[in-house]
Order: structure tokens, then C-alpha cells, then sequence
């Protein structure tokens, strides 16, 4: 502990975990919609002129600010709502329901963004096992469902009477059939376990100092990605972020360079933050302040370095491996 009591954090410790007081400067740069549209005049928000709400953190109540948004304006919704779950939220809690109640907080939201979305717009939504039941039916109900994508990933205790929780799911959809999906955009570099060659030449994989690696299309089984930890730039204090190279491959494989995307809970930014470092504009609304200063810091921190973990030379790395990539590049040698 400091003199001022404050828990000091060890010296590698990147997470970014100021006080609203010490986050000030970052506060003011959000946009306040109560400031601007004040609650006392609930029944007549009106359309806000899109260049006012874009590539900034909106500090606001979703369900209104939502209703503020220009209509069929939206390419990509990523929503990663509060699970079924008793959480902290900097002292707004959400608090576990019956799966109804869940239902109906679900379709509440969902009928919030559906007017926003163009019509080759694409969803992903975010959920754990559990909330997963409730949720995939409505995404099944109010779009075109494509896929579900599972995460895993490493977090948290294990449960004595049951079994670890180790993934999430993201579901896939899109308003209609006209959609886009950049594959080759989003590839994955994995070491080849038995690299075959054909007149002695690699057959589809390339031979490096490193390794024999190959590109390959992604599935829906993700194992490559880490939930961000203390030694990364982009972590925050928030109890529930979602790592950039997550995101990074939702935004480059459905939608395109100056398109805009939209996350109606936007927690510590991480959505508006990968958006900004893929050339995308963005609309992130998040009712906490304090997570607003971390995610305008973090966008601060994006002019300087847009590099996202994981994602180098236009590919997805497996766990790990780029990390010798950088070793590599530091002491001076390219591939
Ligand atoms: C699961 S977290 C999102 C985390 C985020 N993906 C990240 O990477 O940091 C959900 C967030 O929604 C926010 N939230 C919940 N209800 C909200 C509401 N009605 N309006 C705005 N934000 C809300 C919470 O404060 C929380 O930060």
C-alpha cells in the first residue's frame, strides 16, 4: 500500500485502473447523453446527427440512447449484455433472474437495435452457457442465425460439484442474406504438426526459422484467444472485459474499412477501441463513468499503437506464437 493508501501495482502491471477523479480528463472527452438529453424530457428523444455520437464513448442508459441513434445506420452490432449472472458493475449490480425475466431484458434490447441495423448488417452476441439458452432462441426469433462460435477460454475458479465453466459463446446472424463475411481476413497461422511436402517443397505451409507454420480458414472453435491479464496494455480493472483479438476478428470478417459499429454495453471500450485500430468508426454506450475514462483512455492509447496481441502481418496468431515473432523483430531479423 502507498501513503495514500492506495494498492501499489507491480512494476509490469499495465492495467489501467485510475479513479474517476484521476481520470477527469478522460470523462470530460465522452459524450454525456443526459447532459445533452435530459431525462426530464424522456418521452421526446429524438434522432441525434450520427457525427455527433461516433468514435467517442457515449456515457448514457442504452435503452435511451439507443433511441437517439439514426435508423438503418448500423453495419455491425456486437453486444456483450450483462449474463444471467449476480455481477458488480462499479456498484450498478445486475442481479440474476428467472429465465423469462432474462428473456424478456433480451428482446427489450433487441428491439432497441434492430431499427439501427442496415439491411446486410450482421450480430454477434456474447453469452455463457446459461444465458446462451435464452439468448439463442431470440437471435433465432428476430435474425438470421449463422453460426455459434465458442470461445474457450481460461478463467476463473473450478466448482467442486460441477464442471468448470471454460467457454462462452458468441451467436452469429444477420439481418438478411445479403451480408458480408471477409474470410481471408481473418485466418489463423498454426504450426503444421506434420508438415508433408510434395518434390520436396512444403505442400501449403512455409518453413521459418521458427517453425513450419500454415494459414488456415478459421472455424467456429476458438482456442487462440487469452481473456486479456495484468501484463497486456489493453487490460483495464473492469471485471468482465472481452480481449481485442476477439473482437478484432469479428470486425474484420463482417464489415469493411469507415463502416460503423455498434456495441449497446460497451463496459471498458474494448469493441470501440479494436474498431478504431481496423479503420472502422464506432458507437459505444456504457452507463458507467468510470469504465467511460478507461475506454477514452484506451482510444487515447490507440493513436499511438493500433497493434492488436495476436493479430500481426494481417494474420491471427495461435497462442503464444507471435510472441516470437516480437522477440524476433526486436533483435533486428524479418522474415
Ligand atoms: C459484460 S459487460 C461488457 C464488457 C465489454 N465487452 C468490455 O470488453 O469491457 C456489460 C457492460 O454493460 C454495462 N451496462 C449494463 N446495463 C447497461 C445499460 N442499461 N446501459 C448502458 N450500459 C449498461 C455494464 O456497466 C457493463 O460494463
Amino acid at each position: 500500500m502507498s501513503d495514500t493508501g492506495k494498492k501499489q501495482k507491480a512494476g509490469k502491471n499495465k492495467t489501467i485502473d485510475f479513479s474517476l477523479e484521476e481520470g477527469q480528463e478522460y470523462i470530460d472527452r465522452a459524450f454525456d447523453f443526459d447532459k445533452e438529453s435530459p431525462s426530464s424530457e424522456k418521452k421526446s428523444i429524438k434522432e441525434i446527427e450520427l457525427s455527433r455520437l461516433i468514435d467517442k464513448t457515449i456515457l448514457g442508459d442504452t435503452f435511451r440512447v439507443l433511441r437517439s441513434i439514426p435508423k438503418e445506420s448500423v453495419d455491425l452490432l456486437i453486444v456483450d449484455p450483462p449474463y444471467n449472472l449476480d455481477k458488480d458493475f462499479n456498484g450498478k449490480k445486475f442481479r440474476k433472474t428467472g429465465d423469462n425475466e432474462y428473456a424478456e431484458y433480451t428482446e427489450q434490447w433487441i428491439l432497441a437495435v434492430k431499427p439501427l441495423l442496415k439491411k446486410n448488417a450482421s450480430v454477434y452476441v456474447c453469452c455463457d452457457w446459461l444465458s446462451s439458452m435464452v439468448i439463442g432462441p431470440l437471435m433465432n426469433k428476430h435474425f438470421q442465425v449463422r453460426n455459434r462460435i465458442t470461445w474457450q477460454r481460461e478463467k476463473g475458479r473450478g466448482a467442486l460439484t460441477n464442471w468448470k465453466n471454460g467457454m462462452e459463446d458468441i451467436w452469429y446472424a444477420t439481418v438478411s442474406g445479403d451480408y458480408q463475411f471477409h474470410v481471408e481476413d481473418v485466418k489463423v497461422r498454426r504450426k503444421v504438426i506434420a508438415p508433408y511436402r510434395q518434390n520436396g517443397q512444403p505442400k501449403d505451409w512455409e518453413e521459418t526459422g521458427e517453425g513450419n507454420f500454415r494459414n488456415t480458414y478459421p472455424s467456429n472453435f476458438w482456442d487462440d484467444i487469452s481473456i486479456p491479464y495484468w501484463s497486456m496494455p489493453e487490460n483495464t480493472a473492469h471485471p468482465t472485459q472481452k480481449p481485442e483479438k476477439l473482437l478484432a476478428k469479428l470486425i474484420l470478417a463482417s464489415s469493411s474499412e469507415g463502416d460503423l459499429v455498434l456495441d449497446p454495453f460497451a463496459g471498458s471500450g474494448s469493441t470501440g477501441v479494436t474498431a478504431k485500430k481496423l479503420g472502422r468508426h464506432f458507437i459505444d454506450i456504457e452507463q458507467n463513468p468510470l469504465y467511460c475514462a478507461w475506454a477514452e483512455k484506451r482510444l487515447e492509447m490507440a493513436e499511438a499503437d493500433n497493434s492488436i496481441q495476436g493479430y500481426t502481418d494481417g494474420v491471427f496468431w495461435e497462442r503464444n506464437t507471435a510472441q516470437l515473432q516480437k522477440v524476433k523483430r526486436r533483435a533486428g531479423k524479418t522474415e
